[in-house]
């Protein structure tokens, strides 16, 4: 069943408030349970919720604070483990795989909040991971400091998140999950914020969008109607060093890109489709999913934001910093999805570099046909190249999601840090990951 497209109004994911505050710490709760909820006009669909509804509330944090988020697992039925997705977490409250909630107990995780950037909380459990973020455990949460609000960049009702998805539903309302024997979830109806291609009422005026592909297996090419550029300010881990304008940027699963659109050119009755022109690797339903939601420009405003020249100090990582290279080769063997050659195991550690180190690693796919969005738990890394090549321009600055298509060899570049311990490793293809594309590393204590 698909609805009509640019119908539905947009919402946002209303912000989190704490159940209370001390003078470091913002404590937070969120129940994980079933619950029924309107998708689709006049019908009811079943999710896996945060608070009831998905994606999950938003937390707004602040750097210099810390959060404790008690998860609750109440009527799931099945256990869950929390990661919040680009925080620095201790190795007890990253989300590790096989750390589970069981239904009917919480766990407490403890966020340091120690940079600015747009990050996201989201289901992470052994094997199940790609079926509970589609059912909906996923949400956003946005650490600010200082530096960054006193950029002149839009802010309050101007700063807004875009939770990118695609479902599959039943004539009756149902969610259908239907990973096409372990290799990809693709749905043909693009929900933002949990809305079916929604239709956005925005002034003359510009606007910030921290956009997150929330999808399963789906990766986007976004781009506008008008043929105008979208200004591209931030990464997964925060501001770029500089704003770069492009016509279109590849945005794979679990990547973060925020961008700036000037409405103001435009006059009011202009009706803006922010499109997706990515067929390559993405099952498409009849063009259903070549257009994310619409922009409608409604009414004047005054603006007194800008975009700055330069968004924050960046210093590249250089590839004569690293005291040694690594390898990652992700592909497709005898039915599995494996890294060299290997399959998920917890009692294995792949790589152990010393605590401060700086390593490169160079991520490949020689799987014919499919591509692999990589995430590194734990640390921010640079793109060094791509098959030889300067990274995408809107790819410059701070990630921890690196798009790795069909025949791509990636160069990362980072410094293994501020914890210490075990941490994952995988493609963020969910159901990639859950068969069982993942592997572990473990940053080691300097013996001094
Ligand atoms: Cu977004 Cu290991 O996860
Ligand atoms: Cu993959």
């Amino acid at each position: 069943t698909v609805p009509n497209k640019f119908t539905l109004p947009f919402r946002r994911p209303p912000v989190l408030q704490p159940v209370r505050s001390d003078a470091q710490t913002d404590y937070y709760e969120i129940t994980m349970r079933k619950a029924q909820v309107e998708i689709l006009p006049g019908k009811l669909s079943e999710i896996w919720s945060y608070n009831g509804i998905t994606p999950g509330p938003t937390i707004i944090q602040r750097v210099g604070r810390q959060s404790v988020v008690r998860f609750i697992n109440n009527t799931l039925g099945r256990p869950t483990s929390t990661h919040l997705h680009g925080m620095a977490s201790l190795p007890q409250y990253d989300g590790y795989a096989e750390d589970l909630i069981f239904p009917g107990y919480y766990k407490d995780y403890y966020y340091p909040n120690n940079r600015a950037a747009t990050i996201w909380y989201h289901d992470h459990a052994i094997h199940h991971t790609a079926r509970n973020v589609y059912m909906g455990l996923a949400g956003m949460y946005i650490v600010q400091d200082q530096t960054e609000l006193d950029l002149p960049l839009p802010k309050g009702e101007y700063d807004v998140p875009l939770i990118i998805q695609d479902k599959q539903f039943a004539t009756n309302g149902k969610l259908i999950f239907d990973d096409q024997g372990e290799k990809s979830q693709f749905g043909d109806v693009i929900v933002v914020n949990g809305i079916p291609w929604p239709r956005m009422e925005v002034a003359r005026r510009k606007y910030r969008f921290r956009a997150l592909n929330g999808s399963i297996s789906r990766s986007y090419q976004l781009s506008l109607s008008t043929g105008d550029p979208l200004i591209v300010i931030g990464t997964d881990a925060g501001l770029k060093p500089a704003p770069v304008a492009v016509q279109s940027f590849r945005f794979g699963m679990a990547e973060r890109y925020e961008f700036v659109i000037d409405f103001s050119k435009y006059p009011i009755g202009t009706q803006i489709v922010l499109k997706n022109t990515s067929p390559k690797n993405n099952e498409d339903y009849s063009g259903r999913t070549n257009a994310i939601m619409r922009f409608d420009v409604v009414r004047d405003a005054t603006d007194d934001s800008s975009i700055p020249s330069q968004l924050r100090t960046f210093t590249p990582l250089l590839a004569s910093q690293a005291v040694r290279t690594r390898e990652f080769r992700y592909e497709r063997t005898n039915g599995l999805w494996v890294t060299n050659g290997k399959v998920w195991d917890a009692n294995r550690v792949d790589a152990a570099p010393q605590f401060g180190d700086i390593e490169i690693w160079r991520l490949y796919n020689n799987s014919g046909g499919w591509f692999h969005p990589i995430h590194l738990h734990l640390i921010d890394c640079q793109i060094l190249d791509r098959n030889g090549k300067a990274p995408f321009p809107y790819e410059v600055g701070w990630k921890d999601v690196f798009y790795v298509g069909e025949n791509e060899s990636v160069r990362v570049i980072g410094k293994f840090g501020p914890n210490t311990g075990k941490y994952m490793q995988h493609c963020h293809n969910t159901v990639h990951e859950d068969h069982d594309m993942m592997n572990q590393f473990e940053v080691l204590q300097n013996s001094l």
